[in-house]
């Protein structure tokens, strides 16, 4: 079998560089001419654990191609995958313009029977957007070649997505054509899913259920957090709460920790995207408004508890802030909480250093520039730093020498936006430790 892969983003890369593993011929088509260069030379533009290898691995053995061409990729192939950017448009609804560019260049060029299969997350409908602008590239060309469009939608994890996507929980597959469902199950049948595993779906139906999907997870998260809050005010232990009704298999335990925010390159973005698409029909998605709003308030929790310690004016105060990136595992500074909890201490008064593990550099380049000054690790930050606090639960943030720290800062005091540490153990180190959601007493 051969496809193409177009778009060497995250979910292009990782889904091309997996599918050579297992023995299919890819190409990668990017119109980045330096991103195409630069994975020739097994350069990645993104951290993602176990991509660097299997890249360099699968372009060695011949299987893995990369090219700027995508009319030449085309040919032969049996599945052409979208898997470009949807930036939010200003409304906040995804906007199609590479996905049906894409689409057009396809109709212009190819010469044989295709399934074109999106990838990318896209709004309701696209499936068939796609369908129309194929169509018309060939109706324009008087061609009456013969092609099927499907839906493939994505659910790797940053920081995972070679292990999700090698080994996937479930693959849905969007597709109204039995030829086509046919290539797309030879085409998946290396990743040894059981049939049930495999859900194949109309098309309409799979988009709807990669968006459903995220939402529903950012709604667990942010329904947390709203609990996580109330917990505080009555006494209660939002640890305990969590795992209490994580044990019923109804509720099942994942997704349910309170912290300082999703943040992210997809639910923020699929959130808005799907209330936007309701609105259009006429309907309000009430519960997915509520999670969005619950979310942009979970950003300010940490600063305010900074502001309920030290005083609403943090002038001439530092703060050594652990983790930037909206988790561990990544470089990905898209949405981090992180951005919004930096302003604030600016914006009070106080200067920031920062360390994280992998996303310094993104994070100075692109998102915060010389606001803050980047540390060499976790101690050096909290030299005559005030305080610190824990913004991202990398491993190497889970165990500090609380000795260490502790003569560094200048009061013992500990922000720990992700619930990763024993509070019990640091009082008894003489810190001052404040949780999300961990009970009145212990603020
Ligand atoms: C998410 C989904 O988990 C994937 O299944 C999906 O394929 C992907 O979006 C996508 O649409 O491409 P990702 O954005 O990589 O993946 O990150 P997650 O691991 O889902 O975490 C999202 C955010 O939720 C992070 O900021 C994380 O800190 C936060 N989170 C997660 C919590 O605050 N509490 C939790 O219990 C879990």
């Amino acid at each position: 079998m051969k496809i193409t892969v177009v778009g060497t983003g995250y979910v292009g890369l990782v889904s091309g560089a997996c599918f050579a593993d297992v023995g299919i011929e890819v190409v990668c088509v990017d119109i980045d001419k330096k991103k195409i260069d630069k994975l020739k030379n097994g350069i990645m533009p993104i951290f993602e654990p176990g991509l660097e290898e299997i890249v360099k691995r699968n372009y060695a053995s011949g299987r893995l191609h990369f090219s700027t061409n995508l009319a030449e990729a085309i040919q032969d192939s049996d599945v052409a995958f979208i898997a470009v950017g949807t930036p939010p448009g200003e409304d906040g609804s995804a906007d199609l313009k590479y996905v049906l560019a894409v689409a057009e260049e396809i109709g212009q060029n190819m010469s044989d029977y295709i399934v074109v299969a999106t990838k990318s997350t896209v709004p309701v409908t696209t499936g068939k957007k796609v369908q129309q602008t194929i169509q018309a590239a060939l109706d324009n060309r008087g061609s009456d070649l013969e092609f099927a469009v499907a839906s493939n939608p994505e659910f790797l994890k940053e920081g995972a997505a070679v292990e999700d996507f090698l080994k996937p929980d479930r693959i849905i597959i969007g597709v109204e054509d039995e030829r086509a469902q046919k290539i797309m199950k030879r085409l998946y049948k290396p990743f040894q899913l059981s049939g049930d595993r495999i859900i194949y779906m109309d098309i309409p139906s799979a988009e709807m259920t990669k968006y459903t999907a995220n939402a529903m997870l950012a709604t667990k998260i942010s329904f947390m957090n709203d609990i996580a809050n109330l917990c505080e005010l009555v006494g209660a232990d939002a640890n305990m709460v969590r795992k209490g009704i994580g044990s019923d298999p109804r509720i099942g335990n994942k997704f349910i920790y309170p912290g300082v925010g999703y943040g992210g390159s997809c639910f923020p973005k699929d959130v808005k995207a799907i209330v936007k698409t309701a609105k259009q029909y006429g309907y309000d998605l009430r519960v997915l408004q509520a999670v969005e709003a619950v979310n942009e308030d979970q950003k300010h929790t940490l600063v305010n508890k900074v502001k309920k310690h030290f005083g609403e004016d943090l002038s001439g105060m530092v703060f050594a802030l652990w983790g930037l990136s909206f988790k561990p595992n990544t470089d990905d500074m898209r949405e981090a909480p992180a951005i919004v909890i930096i302003d604030e201490l600016r914006a009070a008064g106080a200067t920031v250093k920062a360390y994280d593990p992998i996303a310094m550099e993104e994070a100075k380049e692109v998102y915060v520039g010389d606001k803050i000054s980047y540390c060499n690790d976790a101690y050096d930050a909290c030299v005559d730093a005030d305080a610190v606090l824990l913004i991202t639960e990398w491993s190497e943030f889970r165990l500090p020498s609380w000795k260490a720290v502790g003569k560094l800062l200048k009061n013992k005091v500990v922000f720990d936006g992700r619930n990763i540490y024993d509070r019990k153990y640091l009082n008894e180190m003489g810190f001052i430790h404040y949780g999300i959601g961990l009970g009145a007493e212990n603020h």
